[in-house]
C-alpha cells in the first residue's frame, strides 16, 4: 500500500487547480447570483479534456483513470460546484455507461462528441413520483416497428437545457417491474421533446436543472442501449460510478471552504492577533482538516477500487455518504470562522455552504446510500 500520487496524477491536479483559479473563480459569484450556466467555462473544460477524462482515446477521450477524474473534480469543486456537476454528469453518468454498454455505432455517433465536450449529456432517471424509489418509472417507451414511442416526464435533470444528448430511462414492459425498464439515447431536437421549467435552487445555481417532457417522441430501436429490460441495471451501475464523482465534488466543496477559512484566519485579527492564533479557531481548523482527510481517503479508495476492476458499489456509497456530510459540516464551520463576512457573497464560503447541501441529495440521498451500504454488509 502506498499513498503517493503519480506524476500524471499530480499534473492533472495542477492543471485542474490552475483552471479553477484562472477560469472559474472570476465570475463565479455573479453566475451564482444570476443562476447563469458556465457555458464558456464548460467549453474550455472540454478543450482541456475534462469532459471525457476516462473515455478511451479511440472515442476522443483522455484515457485516464478514475483517480485522475476525482482529482480534477475535487479541484474544480473547490471553486465552482455548478461547473463540476456538469463535468461529473457528462463523465460518469453519460460517457461511462455509453462506453461500457453502448453499441459501436452509438459510440461513434454520440460518445465521440460527448467525450470532447462538443456536446453535453444528461442522465434522465428521476420523475415527479420516482426519486429515491427509482423502480417506479412512469415514463414509457412502446415499441412500434423500427422505433419506440416515448411518453412521460423527467424531473431534476442536471444539464437539462444545456445538453444535446439525453440518456432516458423508461418502462418498456410495466408488468415486469424493474426488469421491464430500458434505456434510450434521445436527441434534444426530436419532435415532441420539450425542455420544461428551470428550477430556482438553493445552491449549484449555475447548473441548469430542468424538467423534461416527452410526448410521442420517436426513438429509433438502434438508440436503445443494451437489451430491453436492461435499463434499471444500467442506471444502478452508472450511479455506482456517478457517486464517486459526487463524493469528489463534496470533498472539493469542503476542501475549498477550508482553504478560504484557513487563509482568512491568518489575515483577520481579533484581540490583538490573527484569529488563527486563538485556540477556538485552531480547533475548528483541526476538525476540518481531519474530516476532509478522512473523506479524501474514502473517495480515493472508491476510485482506486474502480480502477482495479473490483466491486466499488459500497465503497462509492460510503464515500458519498461521508464526504457529503463533511461538506456540510466544514462549510458551516468555514462560515463561522469568517464571522459576519462569511454570511456575505464576497467571501465565497456562503455559496459553498449552499452548494454542499445537494451532495446529500442527488445521485441517491444519504438515506439511499445507507440502504446500499447496509445491503452490502448484510448480503
Ligand atoms: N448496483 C448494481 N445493481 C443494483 C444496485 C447497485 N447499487 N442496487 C440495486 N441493484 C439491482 C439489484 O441487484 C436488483 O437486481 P436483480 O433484480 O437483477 O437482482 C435490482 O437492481 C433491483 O434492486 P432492488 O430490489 O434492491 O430495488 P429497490 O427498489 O429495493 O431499491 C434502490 C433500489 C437501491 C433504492 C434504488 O432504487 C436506488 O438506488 N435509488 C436511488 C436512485 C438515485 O440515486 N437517483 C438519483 C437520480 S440521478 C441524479 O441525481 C443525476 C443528476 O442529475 C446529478
Amino acid at each position: 500500500m502506498h499513498f503517493q500520487l503519480t506524476e500524471e496524477h499530480l499534473a492533472v491536479q495542477e492543471a485542474a487547480r490552475e483552471f479553477a483559479q484562472t477560469e472559474l473563480l472570476p465570475g463565479v459569484i455573479e453566475r451564482d447570483s444570476e443562476a447563469k450556466f458556465p457555458k464558456e467555462q464548460v467549453k474550455k473544460m472540454g478543450e482541456l479534456g475534462f469532459m471525457g477524462m476516462m473515455v478511451d482515446p479511440a472515442y476522443n477521450g483522455g484515457g485516464m483513470d478514475t483517480i485522475s477524474y476525482v482529482l480534477a473534480m475535487e479541484e474544480l469543486s473547490k471553486i465552482d460546484a455548478s461547473a463540476s456537476v456538469c463535468m461529473s454528469v457528462n463523465n460518469s453518468l453519460v460517457c461511462w455507461g455509453l462506453e461500457k454498454y453502448g453499441s459501436k455505432a452509438q459510440k461513434e455517433k454520440y460518445l465521440k462528441r460527448l467525450a470532447t465536450g462538443e456536446v453535453i449529456g444528461a442522465f434522465c432517471l428521476s420523475e415527479p413520483e420516482a426519486g429515491s424509489d427509482a423502480t417506479s418509472q412512469r415514463t414509457e417507451a412502446q415499441l412500434n416497428g423500427d422505433h419506440y414511442i416515448l411518453n412521460g416526464t423527467k424531473n431534476w435533470i442536471t444539464n437539462g437545457s444545456s445538453a444535446s444528448i439525453y440518456l432516458v430511462i423508461a418502462q418498456t414492459d410495466a408488468s415486469k417491474g424493474h426488469k421491464g425498464i430500458s434505456v434510450f439515447i434521445v436527441e434534444k431536437d426530436w419532435d415532441g421533446f420539450i425542455v420544461g421549467k428551470k428550477e430556482d435552487k438553493l445552491g449549484i445555481r449555475g447548473s441548469d436543472t430542468h424538467s423534461l417532457m416527452f410526448t410521442d417522441v420517436k426513438v429509433p430501436v438502434e438508440n436503445r442501449i443494451g437489451e430491453e429490460g436492461f435499463g434499471f441495471t444500467f442506471a444502478m451501475e452508472t450511479l455506482n460510478g456517478g457517486r464517486i464523482g459526487i463524493a469528489a465534488q463534496a470533498l472539493g466543496i469542503a476542501a475549498g471552504a477550508y482553504e478560504f477559512a484557513l487563509a482568512y484566519s491568518k489575515e483577520r485579527k481579533a484581540f490583538g492577533k490573527p484569529i488563527s492564533q486563538h485556540q477556538a479557531i485552531q480547533f475548528k481548523l483541526a476538525d476540518m482538516a481531519t474530516t476532509i482527510e478522512a473523506a479524501r481517503l474514502l473517495v480515493y479508495k472508491a476510485a482506486w477500487l474502480k480502477d482495479q476492476g473490483e466491486d466499488y458499489s459500497h465503497a462509492s456509497a460510503m464515500a458519498k455518504l461521508y464526504a457529503s456530510q463533511v461538506a456540510m459540516d466544514v462549510t458551516i464551520e468555514a462560515v463561522q470562522v469568517h464571522g459576519g463576512y462569511g454570511y456575505v457573497k464576497e467571501y465565497h464560503v456562503e455559496r459553498l455552504m449552499r452548494d454542499a447541501k445537494i451532495t446529500q441529495i442527488y445521485e441517491g440521498t444519504s438515506e439511499i446510500q445507507k440502504i446500499v451500504i447496509s445491503r452490502g454488509i448484510l448480503r
